[in-house]
């Protein structure tokens, strides 16, 4: 049991990666604390998940939802282990000057000022227990990516983040760390794929892109980060980690 006695908050948990990172963090022995903003999604792991969990409908891009769902996390167990930053979203699929003033601030509230205010609200109760943070951020955000412009941004600066929050808060003991997936299938990349002029043909590019020769579920995702937030990672801060099958390695070529 990896993640035995800890409490995990866990934001956009109920869907997705953050779904089996919170299922994962739960087999590990964690409390886990999922904040989503899909009521029907957090029914679902609700079903899943059960009782001493807790399932807080929250924005994450609104600073009064996270300081009421992690005054209410800190009431019910009375300590926070980990914070994992994982809520975000994919839209808008266009270069920068088709993207609207709207989406772009939707995209970085979400993606991005949502760990300024997990942060901003946690860190005390970190500090408590030398927790740890981690941020689901992107391969997009190092290497870039066509026609995605303000969502790479926000990964771009996902990754800065982690390293800047790791260091500042490296004298706590806290760890501050990130993973990196290039795609995984889980509702957000089937929309995502939805939107693109030739569906079936990315299907095929998203699998080719991978050295590994595939696209991977969710479980892959979610081994690594039980990995980062358990005490076998106690030596690992300020990394941005892939989780891409070598996606990097090859990724403009092989389409
Ligand atoms: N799927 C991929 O290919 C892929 C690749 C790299 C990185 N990521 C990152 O992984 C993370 C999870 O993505 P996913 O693919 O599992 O997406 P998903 O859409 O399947 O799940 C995201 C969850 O976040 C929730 N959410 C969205 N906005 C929210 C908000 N404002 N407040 C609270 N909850 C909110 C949604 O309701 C949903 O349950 C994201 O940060 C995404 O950028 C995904």
């Amino acid at each position: 049991m990896l993640l035995q006695g800890k409490v995990i908050l866990i934001t956009g948990g109920a869907s997705g990666i953050g779904e089996a990172c919170a299922l994962a963090y739960a087999r590990e022995g964690a409390v886990v604390a999922v904040i989503d903003k899909d009521p029907s999604a957090l029914r679902g792991i609700q079903a899943q998940l059960g009782t001493p969990h807790s399932f807080l409908q929250a924005d994450v891009s609104q600073g009064a939802d996270v300081e009421r769902a992690i005054t209410t996390v800190l009431q019910q167990y009375g300590k926070l282990d980990a914070i994992h930053n994982n809520a975000g979203i994919a839209q808008p699929s266009k270069p920068l000057h088709e993207t609207t003033e709207a989406a772009w601030n939707e995209v970085m509230r979400v993606n991005t000022k949502s760990i300024y205010y997990t942060t901003f609200y946690g860190i005390v109760a970190l500090k408590a227990t030398q927790g740890s943070i981690l941020n689901t951020s992107s391969l997009v955000g190092e290497i870039g990516q066509e026609q995605h412009a303000a969502y790479a941004g926000s990964k771009g600066a996902v990754n800065a983040l982690t390293k800047a929050m790791a260091l500042d808060y490296a004298p706590w003991g806290i760890r501050v760390n990130a993973v990196a997936p290039a795609g995984v299938w889980t509702p957000m990349l089937r929309q995502w794929n939805l939107e693109q002029p030739d569906p079936a043909r990315m299907e095929q590019y998203l699998d080719n892109i991978h050295a590994l020769g595939y696209c991977p579920g969710t479980a892959e995702i979610a081994d690594v980060c039980t990995f980062l937030l358990s005490d076998k990672a106690r030596f690992i801060t300020g990394c941005i980690m892939p989780v891409s099958g070598g996606a990097e390695l090859g990724y403009k070529h092989q389409i």
